[in-house]
């Protein structure tokens, strides 16, 4: 698993007056997914886009779209992501009523099944529910922004998931998201996350896109 590292750079730092420019970057710099945050004002106190932006960029590339939808309640608009052109539709236990029916609508859309857990909380919530689940991703920040400082007591998460995935042999990947640089990717990595969302390392961060997406594959 560890020599199978991929990246899904937040478009959430991008230059949104150049959001497709921006894309076809990320794809020629090595990119393996494109991770779009889409926030409500409500769910979390910030605010980005919805389906009508995702659609137009969607033309841009043909990256996986790893779409993080930190909008409540969340079911009612999983269907017009999936028409917007999402491939993984990842949400929070915490924006629906019934996560077992949420995850059979993503799934009813022909979408690959993702489910976060913020900082705080527990694997239990999707422990009888891994069989259903293509991604877990595990917050290592409390969603919202970007920039903000990596949380390392997640990481214990990481590790017990990763460990029952290996054991009972899961076909899932753990995405790690929040605060990933040069110093924390190795330690995400070796927990066991096998795929690193970064928006200010990759855009903001040491040198050009394509050398930071190198250089936090690397472990
Ligand atoms: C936070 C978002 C993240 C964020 C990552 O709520 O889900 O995807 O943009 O940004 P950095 O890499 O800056 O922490
Ligand atoms: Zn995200």
């Amino acid at each position: 698993m560890k020599n199978d590292i991929k990246i899904s750079p937040s478009i959430l730092s991008a230059d949104f007056s150049k959001l497709g420019e921006e894309i076809k970057l990320l794809e020629k710099s090595g990119a393996d997914m494109i991770h779009v945050d889409v926030m409500d004002g409500h769910f979390v106190p910030n605010l980005t886009f919805g389906p009508p932006v995702i659609k137009k960029i969607r033309k841009c590339t043909n990256l996986i779209f790893d779409v993080h939808l930190m909008i409540s309640p969340v079911e009612k608009y999983i269907k017009d992501y999936a028409e917007a052109g999402a491939d993984i539709i990842t949400v929070h236990p915490e924006t629906t009523d019934n996560l077992a029916r949420t995850i059979e609508v993503i799934k009813s859309c022909s979408k690959k099944v993702g489910v976060s857990l913020n900082p705080k909380t527990p694997t239990n919530v999707i422990e009888n529910l891994m069989d259903k689940i293509d991604l877990i991703l595990i917050m290592s920040v409390n969603p919202g922004f970007a920039g903000q400082k990596f949380m390392p007591e997640v990481l214990e998460k990481v590790k017990f998931l990763r460990s029952k995935i290996d054991n009972e042999k899961l076909n899932i990947d753990i995405e790690i998201d929040g605060g990933i640089d040069f110093e924390t990717a190795p330690l995400a990595i070796e927990a066991g996350a096998n795929i690193l969302v970064s928006g200010t390392t990759i855009f903001k961060g040491g040198n050009n896109v394509s050398e930071n997406i190198k250089n936090l594959r690397k472990q």
